[in-house]
């Protein structure tokens, strides 16, 4: 998504009136409450939730962890954008001609109480896909011994899909997730690619056996709205794509994977035998010329 890195430099409105959709569990109650938060340069959506909750509202329910972008657990919906609360600017979302932001829960998720969504599902469906690395030998899986050397193109075929933090934002933005409940949603469908394009992984016909369930993969409309909201660039989209592909192939015999070398451990080095400590102190200086000439710096200085 493209995130307004200037904002953070720009003022906000001095007051914004913050729209927050409430629910309350307990009644079932659903409604929108008005706060206005006096703001400050470099506030962020938690930042003001933070506060309401700290000076206005203490019954105003969500989740955070980090404040950096990185636990993914402050997803919630912004001006009708999915988007990590720790990571959008006040300053973008308001102006002073529309002083106002309206946070929602995530779409597409069950609403536990107010911004508070339920990720039982979403968890789920990632597990679904096996997301880690199996090797045939049951032997080297329990108790790994070699090395599984990968080249830099092949760490390439994954790595931005290892990014991804499982912040939701993507199944919360997806159209045919909203409509489809056995869909596993980018997310999951990301992480499938991840591992079977990971060479040291042997065991990818598992994971497209679950892919091809209920048309899991072909169900994508290419809407790529989960794409654009994904706040690490993982490019869901795409990797729906490339399974496909991959997934076709596998159907007509046709899809070979490479898998990594395996390869013995390094040796571990033995020590070497710590030399004396004035032999240590310059390089190129070998201890018989130090006995057979003067050195150029006292000895005593060279052991300091
Ligand atoms: S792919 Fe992106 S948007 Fe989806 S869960 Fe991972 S980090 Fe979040
Ligand atoms: S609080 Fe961790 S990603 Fe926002």
């Amino acid at each position: 998504m493209p995130i307004d890195l200037k904002a953070v430099t720009r003022k906000p409105p001095e007051t914004v009136r913050f729209y927050v959709k409430r629910f309350d569990p307990e009644t079932g109650r659903v409604w929108w409450q008005v706060y206005e938060v006096k703001t400050y340069r470099g506030m962020t959506i938690l930042d003001a939730l933070l506060k309401i909750k700290s000076e206005i509202d203490h019954s105003l329910s969500f989740r955070y962890s980090c404040r950096m972008g990185v636990c993914g657990s402050c997803g919630v919906v912004v001006n009708g954008e999915p988007r990590l609360a720790c990571q959008t600017q006040v300053a973008e979302k308001a102006t002073v001609s529309k002083p106002e932001i309206r946070v929602e829960p995530l779409y597409n998720f069950i609403v536990l109480r107010d911004l508070i969504t339920d990720f039982t599902e979403f968890f789920e469906k990632h597990r679904r896909i096996k997301p880690y690395i199996i090797r045939r030998d049951l032997g080297e899986r329990e108790k790994p011994t070699l090395e599984y050397s990968q080249s830099p193109e092949e760490l390439s075929q994954y790595y931005e899909y290892s990014l991804c933090i499982m912040c939701g934002l993507c199944d919360a933005s997806c159209p045919v997730y909203a409509s489809d409940k056995l869909f596993l949603g980018p997310q999951a469908l990301a992480q499938a690619y991840r591992f079977i394009a990971d060479t040291r992984d042997e065991m990818w016909a598992l994971r497209l056996e679950e892919l091809d369930k209920e048309g899991s993969t072909y169900k994508c409309h290419f809407a790529a709205s989960c794409s654009y909201v994904c706040p690490k660039v993982v490019d869901p989209a795409a990797a729906i794509q490339r399974l496909r592909s991959i997934l076709f192939k596998y159907k007509l015999r046709l899809y070979r994977k490479k898998v990594s070398n395996v390869v013995p451990p390094m040796e571990v080095k033995a020590k070497p035998t710590p030399l004396p400590p004035e032999a240590t102190v310059i390089e190129n200086v070998s201890l018989e010329k130090l006995e057979e000439e003067k050195p150029l710096i006292p000895i005593d200085k060279l052991i300091e």
